[in-house]
């Protein structure tokens, strides 16, 4: 048994926090908003964002800033904060944590840092150094593994030891959980995933039909392989669960935000209106961004990505992107 502290209480903290308190181990959930945080410790519910969940009495809630105590001597961070709010969180808990040994960060966040496009991972490192880091990534909606339905993660570490820990940590027969050591792909997977989830998501809304969902899945895989490799990573790791399987289930799945954002531009209604409808964080809209800057930087076609973020961040008509994606010079698939 370990002493592991996680922080966020939204969808994906809370569910990890049950996981690892129902495996035995000795859990903080650290949650900065305060509402959420009562809420999280009087009724053990997260009613806003997995209905029906149950937090177990054993997982001890810290609310606001206070989480020093939690994070003190405990061996195993989990972040499953906004990816914005990231480097921030880990660099805060690194300094209330001088002076011990760094523990394993895991992070669950999902994102590509703002200012350089750097991804979690490099962010955890710079950061908090030292900290051994393991991204936990894959096709997981919360709500469906609170509810203990089978599924499959991948947990990512150039520390094997590492890996292996958060895989016994949160891993069991419904939720199997594979290791791999290409962090830098299983970053790019599950930030980029969300960006074409948009697409797809405004591609459904437009009742493009089903060959032309199937053909932005995939050509949106190929452009995440080329960001993925040009980074440094392997393109195979994009074929696995935190690349192709993520984002068969966020382009797929109606409980994407990601892709409520694309249905909510098909028809037509306004980002701002439909974040804040969402009332969550949609990873893909800052993602879009950031990866269409770092595309351009690193000299990497994205197309998708590229016609997502004009549309969101440039008031690119969703029309206009479509028609511009389907006029692209064509030549061999790669
Ligand atoms: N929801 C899912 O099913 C799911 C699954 C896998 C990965 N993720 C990823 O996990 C991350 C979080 O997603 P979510 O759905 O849980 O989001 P969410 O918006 O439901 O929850 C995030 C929570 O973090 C809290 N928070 C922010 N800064 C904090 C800090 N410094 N300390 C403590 N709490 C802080 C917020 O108040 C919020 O409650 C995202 O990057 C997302 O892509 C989500």
């Amino acid at each position: 048994m370990s002493r592991v502290a996680v922080l966020g209480g939204g969808a994906w903290g809370s569910v990890l926090a049950a996981i690892a308190a129902r495996h035995g181990h000795d859990v903080a959930l650290c949650e900065i908003d305060h509402a959420l945080a009562l809420a999280l410790e009087r009724e053990r519910a997260n009613k806003r964002s997995v209905p029906g969940f149950q937090l177990p009495a054993e997982v001890a809630v810290f609310s606001g800033n206070d989480r020093r105590a939690a994070v003190a001597d405990c061996e195993m961070v989990v972040v499953a904060v906004p990816s914005g709010d990231v480097a921030s969180t880990m660099r805060t808990v690194a300094a209330e944590r001088a002076g011990a040994a760094p523990p394993i960060v895991v992070c669950a966040s999902k994102g590509l840092e703002p200012e350089r496009g750097s991804t979690m991972a490099e962010v955890i490192g710079r950061s908090w150094p030292g900290a051994r880091v393991v991204m936990l990534s894959g096709p997981s909606f919360a709500a469906e593994i609170a509810r203990g339905l089978p599924a499959a993660l991948v947990a990512a570490s150039t520390d094997a030891a590492a890996a292996a820990v958060v895989q016994a940590c949160f891993g069991g027969d419904r939720l199997r959980i594979y290791t791999s050591s290409d962090v830098t792909g299983v970053c790019v997977g599950g930030a980029l995933k969300n960006v074409i989830a948009i697409a797809v998501g405004c591609c459904d809304g437009f009742g493009f039909g089903d060959n032309a969902r199937a053909a932005l899945i995939t050509r949106g895989l190929a452009e995440m392989g080329r960001l993925a490799e040009r980074m440094g990573g392997q393109a195979l790791t994009l074929a696995g669960l935190a690349g192709l399987g993520d984002l068969v289930l966020t382009c797929t799945g109606d409980l994407s935000r990601n892709r409520q954002v694309g249905l909510a531009l098909a028809r037509g209604e306004a980002l701002a209106d439909t974040i804040e409808r969402l009332g969550h964080v949609a990873e893909g809209v800052m993602t879009a961004h950031i990866a269409r800057d770092l595309a351009e930087r690193l000299g990497v076609d994205m197309p998708i990505t590229c016609e997502v973020a004009a549309v969101l961040h440039d008031g690119k008509p969703p029309r206009a992107a479509v028609s511009d994606l389907l006029a692209r010079d064509i030549g061999a698939e790669r």
